[in-house]
């Protein structure tokens, strides 16, 4: 028994009991209208009715929060933290959105103290977001990676980011080698990995910016490191879908290419998987890897419409994540990312609802970042990484909120018009760690 003090948060609670794409919404989740979540040490160690748990642990000191909702941080499970910077930039799909904002921006992580301020700067907006665990692009600099691990163990946040592979069709200075890409990422490996609640996550950026030979070098590291996550992109563009058919004429489909080079398992996230076909759909729920959907990015640098329903909605489903992908993804608000997704599948003639939604940002990334049993969850034994979520932000969703009738009716109405200004507070392995004042 550890003599950690115990803390305690009131509000209204919200937790998942079960996948609401297996179970109904209503056999899900657990919600309590007056709710108490207890925590020690860092972890949630109670759930349940204010009441009860009151009765339960006499002289508990609490926090009050009323007209508040607690649940789970949300996980972004594709982001890249250097593209903070070209959020908002005009005009472009992907191969030239690339070309003209992105790689400019990330060639100036190679500064040490300028990836230090951007990796403080973007996990402060994360946190202002709701946003405890993200999986991140850094770029293709070891000290990108360093910057954004020493900032999120400072925090004590729980994140898996990796330092970008690219050794071809990549400007200079911004490309590394099969080789040195290789040793760069064991180093960090050998420092962040599994060191406090960092994971690291080997990342060649995509397969057109990896030669053979580097893809091959990072499946033998995933190999070596078999507990390390791997993301990279997938099939996001047709014009990058075509691309990767010229550069790997012996593939017989873009996720093909990962998979001849060991790049596929559990534990691999790709990023988009807009247009995939049978065969590649059919090797994800074989390997048990899964898909981050990327909403807003796939609207906003227009790369087509996610089937969130024959992926996952269905009897033999993909692993799926939500995932901002900022910067190609337009808001670090998961908000603004669940409103996205629900929207896309209205496109699609699919009625999204919001437990499914819900469970995407929280827990359904975590599994995909296999984590579901550490965060994602407002639920005994889980991580204390929560927020509270103010009911009333702003005059609009005061009025609407007079007339919802249930908590589905208050989730989904969160989740098309609240924005940050409705995150009242977040809390980082117990510490609260923001406040919106
Ligand atoms: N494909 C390869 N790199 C990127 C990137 O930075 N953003 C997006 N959206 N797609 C990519
Ligand atoms: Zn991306």
């Amino acid at each position: 028994m550890t003599n950690a003090p115990l803390k305690a948060l009131r509000a209204q609670t919200f937790s998942f009991k079960d996948d609401p794409f297996c179970v109904s919404p209503e056999d899900a989740i657990s919600y309590e209208s007056d709710g108490c979540v207890v925590m020690q040490g860092g972890k949630i160690i109670d759930v349940g009715p204010a009441q009860a748990i009151l009765a339960q642990y006499p002289n508990l000191e609490v926090t009050q929060y009323p007209d508040h909702l607690i649940m789970a941080g949300f996980v972004d499970s594709h982001v890249h933290f250097p593209q903070t910077e070209i959020i908002a930039s005009y005009g472009e799909q992907l191969l030239t959105w690339l070309n003209k904002y992105t790689f400019p921006a990330e060639m100036k992580f190679a500064d040490e103290v300028y990836a230090q301020q951007g990796a403080t700067f973007f996990l402060d907006e994360c946190l202002r977001n709701g946003v405890t665990t993200s999986s991140v692009y850094c770029t293709v600099h070891a000290q990108s990676a360093e910057a954004l691990f020493a900032e999120a163990a400072r925090r004590n946040m729980r994140i898996t980011a990796g330092k970008v592979l690219m050794d071809r069709h990549a400007p200079e200075g911004l490309s590394d080698t099969a080789q040195s890409g290789y040793d760069d990422s064991k180093m960090l490996i050998e420092k962040w990995h599994n060191k406090g609640r960092g994971v690291y996550c080997i990342t060649p950026r995509f397969a057109p910016t990896s030669t053979p030979e580097q893809l091959e070098a990072a499946g033998v590291l995933w190999k070596e490191y078999p507990d390390a996550l791997m993301q990279t992109h997938v099939s996001e563009n047709h014009n990058e879908i075509a691309w990767v058919k010229e550069l790997f004429p012996d593939c017989p489909d873009y996720l093909g290419v990962y998979e001849k080079f060991g790049l596929m398992g559990a534990g691999a996230n790709f990023g988009h998987g807009i247009h995939l076909v049978e065969r590649e759909i059919a090797l994800l729920k074989e390997a048990g890897a899964g898909i981050s959907h990327c909403p807003t990015s796939n609207t906003f640098i227009g790369s087509g419409l996610f089937d969130m329903q024959g992926l996952r909605d269905c009897a033999d489903p993909v692993t799926v994540g939500l995932a901002t992908d900022v910067g190609g993804g337009s808001s670090f608000s998961m908000f603004d990312t669940m409103k996205a997704a629900y929207e896309i599948a209205q496109l699609r003639g699919y009625n999204f609802h919001p437990a499914k939604i819900y469970y995407l940002a929280t827990l359904g990334s975590a599994h995909l970042l296999r984590m579901g049993d550490k965060v994602g969850n407002l639920a005994k034994g889980y991580e204390a990484d929560l927020q509270v979520i103010n009911l009333k932000s702003r005059p609009l969703i005061t009025e609407r909120m007079k007339h919802a009738r249930d908590i589905w009716e208050v989730l989904f109405l969160q989740m098309i018009l609240a924005d940050d200004r409705a995150i009242k507070a977040v809390y980082v392995a117990g510490e609260k760690v923001y406040e919106n004042a």
